[in-house]
């Protein structure tokens, strides 16, 4: 009978060990009996960005990487962003289930009815230079919420919690446009309660004047599909920032600001920015090829950007949808001029033993750029419009941190490689 364990032998004390095998894991902790003697602090796990390593249990989002498999709480990606809608996702990722429609309007109602935000939040936000990037201010201001609600330092009382979540999936947007606005130098627009989601979103940045701005269906479902692809992604590196800050038992404003300035990062959501920027400095259709090969035989410097990821050994499942969306905006909007250098470098790369070899394929940012753009973004607010539908991730995995009774504050191992202890030497004798 095959045992759900695994024998170590420690060939410098020829000693055996058991440990125990749950969930296709060992506790790294159980290797610390490991020891070659009494001083001997222990057998450690040596994992620098977390290559290997589980840090929590999770039932909100499931990742088949090399089947290309996303799912939320059980329900293929391809189906929720073909049915449902993101605040229902949001509802799913919160509770577990899929709401009852009663369910799902009280939600909207309630998301609805926290989108303002407090006047000297504007204050705060006219304090930002002209030129600051939007991405800055979300994460500051987000941080500076925590300022507005002591409140939510009660993490322990579940109505407290709630309250924060829903503030902060509903605000995101109010926060975003208003850096959009800023930005552009514009006048804030308060929320309208009486458009969705998104439409209210895309009214707060795209309004000029008295004039009433008429939300363009095609573009408002777009982004709604967009913002469900992005809505979680399991234990990435803005999760995992707001799960270990969050492990201080600090309040969820300051815990999402981390996500933020995590995701603000070129290889996390400043990618497909990256992707644009690539794809304008290739130029043509018939420049890709060298590209191509510049990729291959560089060292490593320039890479394929919008390709490969952590996880994904084949082609992104949100990619695929992000491919049918795309289409659905051009015919709005015109096609965007880079897409055919898009289309032929993937084409290319797709039969490159390269990129086959290593299992690179296009992840979610190699065309989500195009489709911003195409909407009228400036690739500066990429990764905001990636933050607003990520905030719902943020706050589900970390009331989930909160309430797992194995988690403690998060405090990692180190391999020591400094100086042995040596005595100070004074000025003179150095
Ligand atoms: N172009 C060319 N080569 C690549 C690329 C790429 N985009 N990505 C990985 N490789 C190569 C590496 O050079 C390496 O080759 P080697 O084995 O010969 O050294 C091999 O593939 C493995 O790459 P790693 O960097 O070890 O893979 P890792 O899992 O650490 O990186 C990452 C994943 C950061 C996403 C990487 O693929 C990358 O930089 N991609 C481009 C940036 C990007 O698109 N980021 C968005 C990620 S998705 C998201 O955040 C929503």
């Amino acid at each position: 009978m095959p045992k759900d364990s695994l024998s170590i032998t420690d060939n410098r004390t020829g000693k055996s060990y058991e440990i125990p095998i749950q969930n296709g894991c060992i506790k790294t902790a159980d290797l610390r009996q490991i020891r070659v003697d009494d001083r001997d602090f222990g057998l450690m796990g040596y994992d620098p960005a977390f290559l290997n390593t589980a840090n929590c249990k999770s039932s909100i989002t499931y990742i088949d990487g090399d089947k290309g498999i996303l799912e939320y709480r059980g329900y293929p990606i391809e189906q929720l962003a073909e049915k449902s809608s993101y605040l229902e996702v949001c509802y799913l990722l919160m509770n577990g289930e899929l709401p009852t429609r009663k369910q799902l309007d009280d939600f909207i109602y309630t998301v609805t009815h926290h989108t303002y935000v407090h006047e000297n939040v504007k204050a705060f936000m006219d304090g930002f230079r002209y030129d600051a990037h939007p991405m800055a201010m979300l994460a500051s201001t987000v941080a500076a919420l925590s300022a507005f609600y002591p409140e939510a330092k009660d993490i322990k009382d579940a109505d407290v919690r709630r309250i924060q979540m829903i503030r902060m999936v509903a605000k995101m947007p109010t926060l975003a446009a208003f850096s959009y606005r800023h930005s552009m130098g514009l006048p804030y627009v308060y929320p309208n309660n009486d458009l969705s989601f998104v439409g209210n979103f895309l009214a707060m940045i795209k309004k000029i004047g008295t004039d009433t701005y008429k939300v363009n269906p095609v573009l408002e479902h777009a982004l709604d599909v967009l913002f469900i692809l992005h809505a979680d992604h399991e234990q990435n590196c803005s999760t995992t920032a707001v799960r270990l800050v969050g492990s201080s038992q600090v309040d969820p404003f300051s815990a999402v600001a981390a996500g933020i300035t995590a995701l603000y990062g070129p290889l996390h959501g400043g990618a497909n920015e990256a992707v644009l920027k690539m794809l304008r400095s290739i130029g043509s259709m018939s420049k890709v090829p060298e590209f191509i090969k510049q990729v291959k035989e560089g060292d490593g410097e320039t890479r394929l950007m919008g390709f490969g990821h952590r996880v994904y050994k084949s082609y992104d499942p949100r990619a695929k949808v992000i491919k049918r969306v795309a289409d659905e905006v051009f015919e709005v909007t015109g096609k965007n001029p880079l897409l055919d250098i898009a289309l032929e470098l993937e084409r290319i790369a797709l039969q490159d033993d390269y990129f086959v070899k290593r299992k690179l394929y296009p992840n979610v940012d190699f065309y989500s750029g195009l489709i911003y753009e195409a909407m009228g973004f400036q690739s500066e607010f990429f990764p905001v419009l990636f933050a607003i539908p990520r905030t719902v991730g943020w706050v589900s995995q970390w009331e989930e941190m909160v309430l797992d009774p194995e988690q403690k504050i998060a405090r990692p191992r180190q391999v020591y490689t400094g100086a042995k202890r040596r005595d100070y030497v004074p000025f003179e004798a150095r």
